[in-house]
Order: structure tokens, then C-alpha cells, then sequence
């Protein structure tokens, strides 16, 4: 059994031969931690790994003692995991362990996102319960250990069994302890249109942390973090990773102490926050992910990628091949009738691509983003037959049909507005912010969320749609529950969070055929929250190719491609003007939920055909690209950011793709091979160039020397010795020949 309990050290140690998890009940009750990372043998006492003769706080005031619920007050000056106020108002507490079980599989959490199990089997939960008599606070801290993954998820539930009233002021998902702090810090930070960036730097004496007060997970901070020993590469080295299951405000934060240990926490952001729980109240916290790695930040994805993408995401589109799309955006903005979109949409189904989606515009009288947010009604002017005859227009042309919404938003120029403005978060009295012309329905309030699901659905009944496209453009300003007592204020942009969580369930779960997409202007609330509901994201609104390669690197440290939406746009590009060629801009978006945002019409013969191509090239391979393994290989964020590669490879290791991008073209380049991953070493493979324009075919290579010696990916016969452009783009098919 992978949970091992050692009553003669009162250890619990969670192990599976890729990750072990080591804690014992320290001699005054509380949980200490040992050990978390490196799978460590079963049957054996870690008790050294931690004080042998820890009596209580009072006497070690100060000592870094690794633990697993680290609150203030008490002696250990570092940052805490959980405070609690009293009704005398103190904060401090005394938690010991009382109890623990063992469950097969994994319960869910109560009104949150998290992983699953299918079977039981698959995976054993330790519950361990802790309290303090004195506050009547029960912790029932959580832990997931799966068969066959080096992961560890971690959420807990508070109670409150006592008789007066508590405020949880802080609670992380999850803190761990470090027992040195030789490691780099690497977050994943940006803003709009360049999501997502790694960045790296060594553990400081200190606190360093990330977060969100955006009441979303944001553009700017992803709720991961990771740790990575110095020098640590794509193959080799030791990191763990923090991914917090959540999409609203969060804190992910290490500290290091003046005797180098280190900790690290990651939860739900407490600055502002407060939740009252009343005598027999519980709150279930999110969930965390810990992965470990000691093959590289490459196997760490692995990791991430194989758990997210089967047993995070739900629903039939968990597996089933996900179409190829375009969208109206790009092409037309908000400039269309319905005549001008079945043209759309005719051209699209000429290209091959299987699904047309109509994003903004559709509803109200919006052709700006001035008005009608919250009007959930087809706007006559522009589709005089309705969402039915467009949606049957285009499924008569042999593709299918996809919409835009934005569900959580209110125009103060609607419908909605005007009937009920106290939906619109705002404090009484003073003004509101508008973002983008528009203002956020507090999802708190469940006649909200009663209404949106009536509203939306009413939409999605009214005509054949099979893929929704659910924004999220702005984030909250003046926060205030218009129908919380002051009190009760600090769970506000908690409760916001469950509401969209209830609204995204209660859609899902009443539309499960239906291919959900995510989005936040871009990539404002791609997190492992919403892919429980939605199985893909819209990466970013940059859509350039260049910018692309970046995004898309940075984004696959935890997401998986399948999750990324990446589409081909025109030229040149809308958000920073560069004019890439077609070829490249489809290699980059190949390595992501493929599709096009363009107006098809515009499309000479000549990009016709190539764009027939990508799409043939595309479902030939859609397998391989939305259920393979992604490698990475160069880094665009290295040397000095010219060049970027990296591959999928099947399950089977029988097939791969191989792209390797180059930024600017450079005079003389040079000979350069590219070694590659996740290859078979004993099977040999047609290595073929896609497109093979010259007719070259195919060359035989072992699987051993492409990893170990490399792929040739000099330009074939440079002219005149000059490189070969800008902005190119050069793709291998690789197959499997024999054993
Ligand atoms: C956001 C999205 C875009 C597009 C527009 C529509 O910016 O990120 O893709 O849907 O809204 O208004």
C-alpha cells in the first residue's frame, strides 16, 4: 500500500517508488515534516530526518523544524500556513493529531475543482485530523498519492467543533518545508499578449512570492511555482513544482531563514481575506499539486502534463480528438451579418477545417465592446434567423458550429444593467471602475448564478453548438458582496470564485457534449481551476509566431499542448505588426489546440493550399499532437533567443514531430544538430521533412543517434552562403521503421 504508517515513530510515509512523502507526529502532536521528493525505500524509520527530541515549541524557539502546519506564534518565526482568530481574539494554535485513515482513491472536494481518480485503485488518500481543544478547530489535512505518478495532492478541510466563532485569516493549500535552500526560484509572470514567461533566480534570505488580488488567477502570475537545484536542464537535475488547483486570488510564496532552510507555501491569498466559520462550519481549501522530478524540469512537466490531462480535465472531450477551428475574431471583429459568416464559414469547410466559430458580437446590440454584456439575446439585425439558421447554415456546409461568451460580465449599457445594476459588483455609495466598457456580475450571489445558467443555457438549446468559447475580460475592481454583512467581507472574492465554479459545473455538466474553451483576455485565467471544466485554454491573444514560441514554451512547464489553444492569424500580425510566413506560423500553432483566426475569404490560391496542407498534416497527426508527449528541446528564453525546437512523441515512441524555429536569418549558419528526447534508442525512424517541397524523402535514422548525436538541421544548400530568411520554421515527421 503506498501509505505506510509506522506506529513505533509515529510516521506516515506516502511512496510509489517515483515520489515519496515522509511526515511524523511529533512527540508534543503536531505533524512534522521529513521528507518530500525523492522516492525513498518502504519499511524503514526517517524519524532522523527531523528532531528526535522535540518536546514543544517553547524549547526551541526558533529552531527551523521542518512541519506540515506551520501556524503563528508559536516559536517557528517563519511564514505561517494557517491563522486562525479566536473569539478573544489570538490567533494562536495548538494543533495535534488525534486520528488518521487511510481511504482508497481520492474523495472529491466539496464545491472545488480537483484530480480524480477513475478507479480506486488508482490512487490512496491520507486523512489525517488535527485539532486544538482550546479553539474547537478541526484540520483535516488531505493527501493524494497516485499509483504510478511522482505527485502529491494536498488540500485540507477546516471545521469548526468548537462553540465561538473563528476567522480563518490565512490558509495555504499547502507548505513545505526545505531542509536547505540551495535552489533557483522559477515562476511563470507576464502581462497581456506575453504570458507566462519562466523566470529563474536563486533563493534569497527572505520571502520572494507571486500572486493575484485580481479576483483571477491573472495574466500577470500563474499560481505554480517550482524549485530547481543550479544548472538544473530540460533532462537532468532535481525541482519540485507547487501547482495550485484554483483560479481566483492566490499566493505562492519561499522563504528562506538565517540557517537556510527553506519553505514554501501556496494557497488562496490572504491579503483581504477572512472567512467566518460558525460552530459546525467547514471550508475546504484547494487543492495543491506537488510534483517531483530528478531527471529535469522536462520529466517534471511530463508529470504535470500525463495528470492534468487525464485526470484533471473531465467530460467525453478528455479524450475524443479535438477538431480544428477558426474563428471569426481576427477576420472580422465585429463586422459581420449573417450572410457574410456562412461565406466565412463556406470557405472554411473549402480549407478542411472542421468547426466555425462566431466569436463576439452576436447579442444585444454590440458592435463595439460598449454594450450589451449580460444580454444573452441574438442580436436580429445582424442574424435575422437567429443563432438556429446560422448554426444550420454552417452545419449544412459538413462542419460544425461554435459561439463566444462572456457570462461573468455586465455592460452598464444593457438590458441586464438597467433591470438589476445591484448585481454589478460595487461598494454602495461610491463609484466603479469600468474596465473595457464593462462590469463583473458578483457570481456570490446565487440568484446570479441562477440567472447566467437560465441565460446561457437558454442560448445553447436554441441552436446546434458544439464548441463555446467562454471569456472572462476584466478582472475585479471595488470588491464588495452586496449581500454579505461587513463582517463577512473578506470571503468575497472566495465566494466569487465558487459561484463561477457552480455556473462552469452546472454548464458542463448539463451540456457535456459540448467543446468547452476557456479564456481571459488571452491567457488571464489559465490555471488548473478551470481545465477541471474546461479542457482547453486560449493561450494568449497574441497570435504572432514569434511571440508564440515563447508563450507556448513557457506555458508547457505545467500545461499540457492539448490544453493550449494556438491558432494561425494573418499578416501582418495584429498585435506587433510582423509579417511571419504561413509555413511558420502554422509549425508554432501545430504545437498547440490547432486552429485559425483569420477571414478565410481574404486567403490567396496559393495560401489555400498551403493552409489545405496544414489542416491535412494537422488530423493526420491530431493524435500525436493531443495525446503525445511534448519535449522541449531549445530554449527561445537562451543564448540569445534566435532559436527555439521541440517535439512530440507518441505513447508508443513510434512516431514524433520534430520542429526546430529560427528567429532571424543569419549570414554563414552554422552547422548544428539537434539531439533529440523520448526516441526508442533500438528502432530505427523515416525521418522525412515536412513540407517535402524538394521531394527529398526520407532518411533512415537509429533512434540512439538522434538522441545522442542529433538531427542535422542546417539549411540545405544555403544561397550564396546567407541564411534563409527570417522567421523559419523547419518540421520532421518521424516514423518508426523497425524494431
Ligand atoms: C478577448 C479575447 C479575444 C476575443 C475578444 C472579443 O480579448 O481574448 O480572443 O474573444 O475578447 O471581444
Amino acid at each position: 500500500m503506498p501509505v505506510e504508517w509506522r506506529p513505533e515513530e509515529r510516521q506516515f510515509h506516502l511512496h510509489n517508488g517515483r515520489i515519496s512523502y515522509v511526515m511524523r507526529v511529533l512527540a508534543n502532536g503536531w505533524l512534522g515534516h521529513l521528507h518530500a521528493g525523492a522516492p525513498l525505500a518502504a519499511g524503514r524509520s526517517y524519524a532522523h530526518l527531523g528532531p528526535t527530541d522535540f518536546q514543544g515549541f517553547s524549547q526551541r524557539v526558533g529552531e527551523p523544524v521542518g512541519l506540515e502546519l506551520p501556524t503563528a506564534g508559536s516559536g517557528d518565526f517563519r511564514i505561517p500556513s494557517l491563522v486562525v482568530e479566536q473569539p478573544d481574539g489570538s490567533s494562536l494554535l495548538d494543533l495535534r493529531c488525534v486520528d488518521h485513515r487511510v481511504l482508497p482513491g481520492k474523495p472529491p472536494l466539496a464545491g472545488l475543482p480537483s484530480t480524480y481518480v477513475v478507479r480506486d485503485e488508482e490512487a490512496e488518500t491520507l486523512e489525517v485530523e488535527l485539532r486544538d481543544e482550546i479553539a474547537g478547530l478541526e484540520v483535516r489535512l488531505l493527501y493524494t498519492i497516485f499509483g504510478d505518478r511522482p505527485v502529491i495532492a494536498r488540500s485540507a478541510v477546516l471545521a469548526n467543533r468548537g462553540e465561538g466563532r473563528l476567522v480563518v485569516r490565512t490558509a495555504m493549500s499547502a507548505s513545505l518545508d526545505l531542509p536547505d535552500s540551495r535552489w533557483e526560484l522559477v515562476q511563470l509572470s507576464g502581462t497581456w499578449s506575453r504570458e507566462r514567461y519562466p523566470h529563474a533566480a536563486p533563493l534569497l534570505p527572505g520571502r520572494r512570492s507571486v500572486g493575484s488580488l485580481r479576483g483571477a488567477s491573472g495574466l500577470e502570475h500563474n499560481p505554480f511555482l517550482m524549485v530547481q537545484r543550479p544548472r538544473t536542464s530540460e533532462a537532468a537535475g532535481e525541482a519540485i513544482g507547487l501547482s495550485l488547483v484554483y483560479s481566483g486570488n492566490f499566493l505562492a510564496e519561499a522563504e528562506v531563514e538565517p540557517r537556510g532552510t527553506a519553505r514554501l507555501r501556496i494557497g488562496i491569498h490572504p491579503e483581504g481575506f477572512a472567512w467566518t466559520l460558525e460552530p459546525g462550519a467547514e471550508l475546504a481549501l484547494p487543492e495543491a499539486v506537488l510534483a517531483w522530478s530528478g531527471e529535469g524540469v522536462g520529466a517534471l512537466s511530463d508529470a504535470y502534463h500525463d495528470l492534468y490531462r487525464r485526470r484533471l480535465v473531465r467530460g467525453p472531450w478528455r479524450d475524443r480528438p479535438r477538431p480544428v477551428v477558426l474563428n471569426s475574431w481576427e477576420g472580422v471583429y465585429f463586422d459581420f451579418d449573417h450572410d457574410r459568416l456562412v461565406e466565412m464559414a463556406r470557405a472554411t469547410a473549402d480549407l478542411g477545417i472542421e468547426l466555425f466559430v462566431l466569436d463576439d458580437g452576436w447579442f444585444g446590440e454590440r458592435d463595439s465592446d460598449t454594450s450589451s454584456l449580460g444580454d444573452w439575446v441574438v442580436d436580429r439585425r445582424k442574424l435575422p434567423g437567429g443563432l438556429r439558421a446560422l448554426a444550420h447554415d454552417v452545419e449544412a456546409l459538413g462542419i460544425r458550429f461554435g459561439l463566444w461568451i462572456e457570462p461573468e460580465m455586465v455592460s452598464p449599457r444593457s438590458r441586464l444593467f438597467d433591470a438589476h445594476p445591484e448585481w454589478a459588483i460595487q461598494v454602495p455609495g461610491r463609484g466603479r471602475t469600468e474596465i473595457r466598457h464593462q462590469l463583473v456580475l458578483d457570481l456570490g450571489r446565487p440568484e446570479v448564478v441562477d440567472h447566467l445558467e437560465a441565460a446561457i443555457s437558454g442560448v445553447l438549446e436554441s441552436a446546434a453548438i458544439s464548441y463555446v468559447k467562454w471569456d472572462m475580460n476584466r478582472n475585479i475592481t471595488e470588491p464588495f458582496g452586496g449581500t454579505l454583512p461587513p463582517e463577512r467581507q473578506g470571503e468575497f472574492f472566495h465566494r466569487y470564485m465558487l459561484g463561477v465554479y457552480e455556473l462552469w459545473r452546472r454548464l458542463t455538466t448539463r451540456f457535456p457534449d459540448i467543446l468547452f474553451e476557456s479564456c481571459a483576455s488571452g491567457g488571464g485565467r489559465f490555471d488548473p481551476g478551470l481545465l477541471a471544466y474546461a479542457p482547453q485554454a486560449w493561450t494568449s491573444d497574441d497570435t504572432d509566431a514569434v511571440e508564440r514560441l515563447r508563450i507556448q514554451w513557457g506555458t508547457s512547464l505545467v500545461y499540457p499542448v492539448s490544453s493550449m489553444g494556438a491558432h494561425v492569424s494573418a499578416v501582418p500580425n495584429h498585435q506587433v505588426g510582423r509579417i511571419t510566413p504561413l509555413a511558420t506560423r502554422g509549425a508554432v500553432a501545430f504545437f498547440g489546440q490547432f486552429g485559425y483566426e483569420l477571414d478565410p475569404r481574404r486567403l490567396t490560391e496559393a495560401e489555400g493550399v498551403e493552409v489545405r496542407a496544414q489542416v491535412r498534416f494537422y488530423t493526420e497527426h491530431r493524435a500525436l499532437f493531443q495525446q503525445g508527449r511534448f519535449v522541449r528541446l531549445r530554449s527561445p528564453f537562451e543564448d540569445d533567443g534566435n532559436e527555439a525546437a521541440w517535439m512530440m512523441v507518441s505513447n508508443d515512441r513510434r512516431r514524433a514531430v520534430v520542429a526546430h524555429y529560427r528567429v532571424l536569418g543569419r549570414p554563414v549558419p552554422r552547422y548544428d544538430r539537434l539531439r533529440l528526447r523520448g526516441l526508442d534508442p533500438l528502432t530505427t525512424y523515416r525521418v522525412t521533412p515536412w513540407p517535402d517541397a524538394a521531394g527529398i524523402g526520407g532518411v533512415a535514422r537509429a533512434g540512439d543517434e538522434l538522441m545522442s548525436v542529433g538531427l542535422g538541421i542546417e539549411p540545405a544548400d544555403p544561397p550564396n552562403g546567407v541564411g534563409v530568411g527570417d522567421f523559419t520554421a523547419r518540421l520532421f515527421d518521424l516514423e518508426a521503421t523497425g524494431g
